[in-house]
């Protein structure tokens, strides 16, 4: 028999309409049992919650509260504490792990390096010994280039030696060498924009260019194509004589950006070290990797700032001269076989020029080509490049030997002053300023554009061979140039050497093993993030905080609801006795939870995978894998999304009581954590760095605004757009909550109605989250697709 009971009267209806409490109107009628209490079945009693269960209104037995969560009687939901305390302890320990860490690099500092190069040099040396010449010019070992052609403050510095011998095993001077070909090469971004053209030439292997023009003439332009980094429109470049692609080379070339691109979180050691580790072969020994950074960090001076952070304009540690130093050591370590550098030697005072400068010259001498993109070199520095290619307007000016620039300048009617640097009196040639230095007045119209025409005339014939040149270098240089005339065929234009498929076979090989594997390179990049986040934990602890404060807000705005976030229809025979329906606030945290996490999230977000697009550019273009350097950075955020969803969840836990159990509510957050940073990443990688943040909140807000609470899912599904919906990780989001905290009161609502009112499926909690990773993990895809292709476009 179902319970009777008599209409209740308009007064008490409009009670309960408006969620008040109205007693019963007939001794028939039946009630809901209250909050705090129990209604065994049979409806005759009404009993107290004891302590440590709870009972949440129309129980008809107790809830038991989990393990120590605090249930006082009479409770009507549980605090629940553990997370609580795990994360306090959790804290402590991570207060206690940054101390630790404070101390051992203090301790690290203090501690004098003392790694030592090993066995693999002596057995390096009788390597060396049985070289066997392959090509015609013959290259010098280590040993009669440290004898005989090293300055003598360099070979008296037994750094300089170590670096010298690894150098020479690495390069292993059997092996051919990097020379380049290339012929009448253009540059035409857009039509009409020439910025490089017909730029013929020659770079042989092992010799030392350096390339000199005025701001805007294309030097950068030009060093980029011949690298591969930037497609030529038209001409051809040959390797080693053979027409190949220059990207297949990145492994064995070394390249110092005109920028420098470094990181400014990791100390000068750090970048350096990072590089060689990535860079050198695989085989090698972490101690002698580190004994050749030693050795490299030594030899460009930079020993007493190594533990020193790097930083950057903003928050400079180091100067920038140090910082261009860093640049040129992350390359020296990779022993690259061609090494191009665009102005290495900016910002640096005279001294310290000269000797990085002196430094490349012995590489050099070990079959290094080396190119160098130079402003307002010293003489010394000047007559220390074998070779010199001018630019003008992106075309040929002068190449050939150093010592014929002044000759044929003074060919074409210029006098270059004895006591001027002629680097200097060269470039205001090249730059058409060249008037004060020549007596024919035909050189004061389009200066620049009569230059390039001499050039394109002469070179076509051998410009070294003409008659006024023969005498003229001993006129004008004097002492730094033997005019012995068995020199004078080596001097005429370089021919490359043609390999041959055993020397390329070798090349191939020396390639082969060049690189750290691939997990490798992602365990140095998963390591060198986690130290960045390290480096920068204000941040760090930032974002936990904000998340914290995100949760308790979120869990304070429902404190006063005691756990009772939902009300629905009764259940027969209860119906009747329906009060007003609330089905808005369980959706309404999973909506301010979103946000919350969204907010929280998304900036740093952008900062961790958005501001290293340079870096990965630098890093992927000299050999290192980019999936690797990708998911070693993807996985080193891991934690600090852990951390940060497990304070979120423990402050809201705590403070909103939901009917969801901990563990599903924390797996939510996380999820959601997780797919934010991935579509944060995404806005990292299209907009600039400086609009990152605040795109990246905007979509975090888009996708939450999407989670089907308002407008209501139900609604959106009338308008067939569920689809589009369900494509925001918010839904998903959404629904878990809505269904694990709705799942409970079964006994009591009817939750289809709930169900069919806010569109949302209940019960599929394990679907929501598989699909919650999936989106995530797709958004992640999306962005790297977008790094890598962003990285070639640019
Ligand atoms: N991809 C490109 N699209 C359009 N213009 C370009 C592109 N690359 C370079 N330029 C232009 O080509 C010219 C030469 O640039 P480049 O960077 O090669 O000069 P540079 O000789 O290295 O000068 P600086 O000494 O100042 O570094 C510049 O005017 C530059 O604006
Ligand atoms: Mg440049």
């Amino acid at each position: 028999m179902p319970p009777q009971f008599c209409p209740a009267t308009p007064e008490c209806q409009a009670t309960r309409y408006s969620k008040g409490k109205c007693p019963p109107q007939g001794i028939y009628e039946p009630v809901v049992c209250d909050a705090g209490y129990y209604c065994p079945p049979g409806g005759k009693r009404k009993l107290e919650c004891e302590k440590g269960t709870y009972c949440p209104m129309g129980s008809h037995q107790p809830w038991k509260c989990d393990f120590g969560a605090i249930c006082p009687p009479k409770s009507q939901r549980q605090v629940v504490t553990v997370p609580f305390g795990f994360l306090i302890a959790f804290d402590l320990m991570l207060g206690i792990i940054v101390v630790i860490g404070y101390a051992v690099s203090a301790w690290r500092k203090r501690r004098k390096t003392a790694y030592s190069p090993i066995a693999n040099l002596k057995e390096g040396a009788d390597e060396l010994a049985d070289d066997v010449e392959l090509i015609s010019r013959p290259k010098r070992s280590v040993t009669t280039v440290l004898e005989n052609e090293v300055d003598e403050d360099l070979s008296s510095n037994p750094d300089f030696k170590i670096f010298m011998r690894f150098i020479g095993k690495l390069i292993k001077t059997k092996e051919v060498g990097l020379s380049f070909e290339f012929d009448d090469l253009q540059f035409e971004p857009k039509p009409g924009k020439k910025i490089l053209r017909n730029v013929s030439g020659a770079i042989d292997s092992g010799s030392m260019w350096a390339i000199m023009g005025g701001s805007g003439a294309g030097k950068s332009t030009f060093v980029n194509v011949l690298m591969g980094k930037t497609k030529n429109t038209g001409g051809s470049i040959k390797v080693n004589g053979h027409p190949k692609d220059m990207s297949k080379y990145k492994k064995l070339i070394g390249y110092v950006p005109q920028d420098d691109i470094v990181l400014p979180e990791l100390t000068v050691r750090e970048n350096i070290l990072h590089s060689a580790r990535v860079r050198l072969p695989m085989t090698w020994k972490d101690r002698d990797i580190q004994a050749f950074v030693d050795s490299v960090i030594s030899c460009i001076g930079l020993s007493h700032v190594q533990h020193s952070l790097v930083g950057d304009a903003n928050k400079p540690v180091i100067s920038g001269g140090q910082r261009k130093r860093v640049s040129i050591g992350m390359e020296l370590t990779a022993a690259p076989m061609a090494i191009f550098l665009d102005e290495p030697t900016s910002g640096l005072d005279a001294t310290s020029a000269s000797s990085i400068m002196r430094l490349l010259r012995a590489i050099t001498k070990l079959g290094v080509t080396t190119i160098t993109i130079i402003h307002q070199p010293r003489e010394q520095i000047f007559h220390g490049f074998d070779n010199l290619l001018l630019l003008g307007n992106g075309s040929e000016i002068y190449a050939g030997p150093t010592v014929y620039a002044s000759a044929y300048f003074a060919s074409l009617g210029f006098t270059l002053p004895t006591r001027a640097n002629p680097a200097d009196t060269i470039m205001d040639i090249i730059t058409g300023n060249g008037r004060e230095y020549t007596t024919d007045p035909s050189w004061t119209e389009r200066p620049v554009d009569r230059l390039i025409e001499e050039w394109r005339t002469r070179s076509k014939l051998n410009p070294f061979d003409d008659d006024d040149m023969s005498l003229a270098p001993t006129a004008t240089l004097g002492s730094t140039f033997e005019s012995s005339p068995s020199l004078r065929p080596a001097l005429s234009r370089p021919v490359s050497i043609i390999s041959s498929p055993e020397q390329e076979h070798s090349l191939l090989q020396t390639m082969k093993k060049r690189g750290a594997s691939w997990p490798a390179q992602m365990y140095y990049c998963f390591k060198r993030s986690i130290t960045q986040q390290v480096r920068n934990k204000g941040s760090f602890f930032f974002e936990i905080g904000v998340g914290a404060l995100a949760g308790g807000i979120i869990g304070l705005s429902a404190f006063a609801a005691k756990g009772q976030l939902f009300r629905g229809l009764y259940l027969k025979p209860f119906t009747t006795l329906s009060s007003a329906v609330d089905y808005q606030s369980v959706s309404q945290i999973g909506l301010l939870g979103g946000m919350a996490i969204g907010l929280a999230a998304s900036a740093p977000a952008v900062k961790v995978f958005g501001e290293e697009k340079l870096i990965f550019n630098r890093e992927v273009s000299s050999g290192h894998s980019s999936s690797a350097y990708y998911m070693g950075k993807m996985l080193s955020v891991l934690p600090r999304i852990c951390l940060s969803s497990l304070h979120f969840s423990v402050f809201m836990g705590i403070l909103a009581t939901p009917l969801m159990s901990f563990n599903q509510m924390f797996a939510a957050n996380l999820l959601y954590f997780y797919s934010v940073y991935g579509l944060a990443s995404c806005i990292g990688m299209i907009v600039k760095r400086e609009d990152g943040p605040l795109l990246a909140v905007m979509a975090s807000l888009i996708i939450g605004v999407l989670g089907g609470v308002a407008p209501p899912l139900s609604k959106v599904k009338q308008w067939n757009l569920e689809g589009l919906w369900r494509m925001s990780p918010g839904v998903w989001f959404t629904e878990a909550y809505v269904s694990q905290n709705l799942l409970p009161l079964d006994y009591l609502y009817m939750l289809e109605v709930a169900s069919a009112q806010t569109g949302f499926k209940f019960g599929q909690y394990n679907v929501d989250m598989w699909i919650l990773l999936a989106i995530g993990s797709i958004y992640r895809v999306f962005a790297f697709v977008l790094l890598v292709t962003m990285a070639r476009v640019r």
